[in-house]
Order: structure tokens, then sequence, then C-alpha cells
């Protein structure tokens, strides 16, 4: 537990072997803090870490790119206090450029912004890498991933929605997955090196199918939160994922 006003020390690594090389080879569960009680965040995220995980997903929403607001750069920061997950920030606002050094400096460890959100995607994506976060680039349901073309040797990890942002709790886009699986191959061919993340639906019914794919990093809220036991819920999702991780194609 970190005293007041200290940042704990961030994971970097786990096991004894560096977090990037794991996480590369690795699948894992980000659960995503806007289904926990925002009175209670600090019991929410214990939960979790007590599930094993080693990310923790911000979904940050300004009520003009995605019809809903949540939560800005102060939550962030009392969250780098709280505990010593890896903090995937997920932008779903316009002019994101003008917050990335707020979100960096509160503490993120990564930070996506959306190919729709920004004229200068390139731009934001230096950014980002610039105040020290990894870079991440987020596609809509309707955005096809050749949009990402120019910058897909920037980033860190490329964020699929498979839901339209803006809610939880919304029906997986069952599309998703062969963007998933786009992006895989595109990856080989290039000697490209960024995860594959997927973010909307997803819960122990289609862990296997985005696994399998090439999904490495799921966000899950619902069926994280929403659950009586948020930590056995992360469990068996990582278990559905190593499972589906042998049987990839
Ligand atoms: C949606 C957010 C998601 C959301 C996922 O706009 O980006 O991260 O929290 O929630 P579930 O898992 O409930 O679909
Ligand atoms: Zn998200």
């Amino acid at each position: 537990m970190a005293r007041s006003g200290e940042n704990p020390a961030k994971i970097t690594q786990i096991a004894g072997v560096p977090y990037d090389r794991i996480s590369q080879v690795s699948v894992e569960v980000a659960p995503s803090i806007l289904a926990a009680d925002f009175a209670c965040l600090g019991e929410a995220i214990r939960a979790v870490e007590a599930g094993g995980v080693s990310l923790l997903h911000v979904d940050v929403m300004d009520g003009h790119f995605v019809p809903n607001i949540s939560i800005g750069v102060p939550v962030v920061a009392s969250l780098r206090k709280a505990t010593r997950l890896q903090l995937d920030v997920h932008l779903m606002i316009e002019n994101p450029e003008q917050y990335i050094e707020a979100f960096a400096s509160a503490g993120a460890d990564m930070i996506s912004v959306h190919q729709e959100a920004t004229p200068h995607l390139d731009r934001a994506l230096s950014m980002i890498r610039e105040h020290g976060c990894k870079p991440g680039a987020v596609i809509n349901p309707a955005t096809p991933v050749m949009m990402l073309s120019e910058v897909l040797g920037k980033v860190d990890h490329v964020l699929v929605m498979s839901v339209n942002p803006g809610f939880g709790g919304q029906a997986f886009i069952p599309e998703a997955t062969e963007k998933i699986r786009e992006l895989r191959d595109i990856r080989e061919r290039h000697h490209y090196s960024y995860r594959i993340e997927v973010d909307g639906g997803i819960g122990p019914e289609n862990v296997a199918e985005v696994v399998r794919a090439g999904a490495q990093i799921l966000v899950a809220g619902t069926s994280v939160f929403h659950t009586p036991d948020p930590a056995a819920a992360v469990r068996e999702m990582a278990h559905l994922a190593s499972e589906a991780m042998a049987q990839r194609v």
C-alpha cells in the first residue's frame, strides 16, 4: 500500500521476466473500471489485483467524441497513488493531443487515441511516446484496419473496438474478430511489434474466439465488475485465454 502522496513503484517484471517481454507472449485481462462502483474504486482495484491482473483499463469520455462523460485526469492521478498496476488510458475525447501531457503526468502507462478523433494521429502518437507512455491507436467498429496502415510501425498496441464506444454493457460486434486476425497477419508480414487489444462486450463466452484470432489484451468491464467475485471472474477469463492460446491458428 502506498503512503499518501507517494506513487508506488510500477510493475516492471513478473516472476523475474521483464513485463514488456512477458506481455508479447501472453494474454492479459485488463479490467475496465468504467463498470466499477466509482464510490469504491479502491476496493474494485484490490479485487482485480487479487485476481492477478497487471493492467487496469481507464475509459475517459468527454461527452463530445462519445455521447457520455466518465472520468478525467484527477481520477487517473488518484489511481496512480492507489495501485502498482499499469494504467491503460483509453481516450474517447476530441482534441486528444491537448490532454496527453496531463494524462502522462497523472501517471498513465499506456495512452490510446482514436483514429477518428484527430486528423493528426501520427503527431498524437509521437507526443504520447515523448511523454514516456506507450502509444496505442484505436479504431471504432465502422473503421477499417487499413486506416491505421501508416502508423502501425509506431504503436505499442492497437485497440480494436468491439462495441461503439461510450457505454459499458453492450453486445460484442463479431466483425471485430476478423480485424484482430488482420492485424495479426499485418504484424507478421511487416515484422511489427504492437500488441492487439480488444474492447467491448468481452466475457467468458467470447474470450476463446478473440484470443484464437490474436488478441493479447482483453478489456472487460461488465463481465468483471458486475459479478459477485471480480477476482474469480478475471481468473476464469485468464484461464480461458491461456487455453485458447494453445489452440491459436
Ligand atoms: C466502451 C469502453 C469500454 C467499456 C467496456 O466505450 O471503451 O472499455 O468499459 O465495457 P464492457 O466490458 O462492459 O463492454
Ligand atoms: Zn475502453
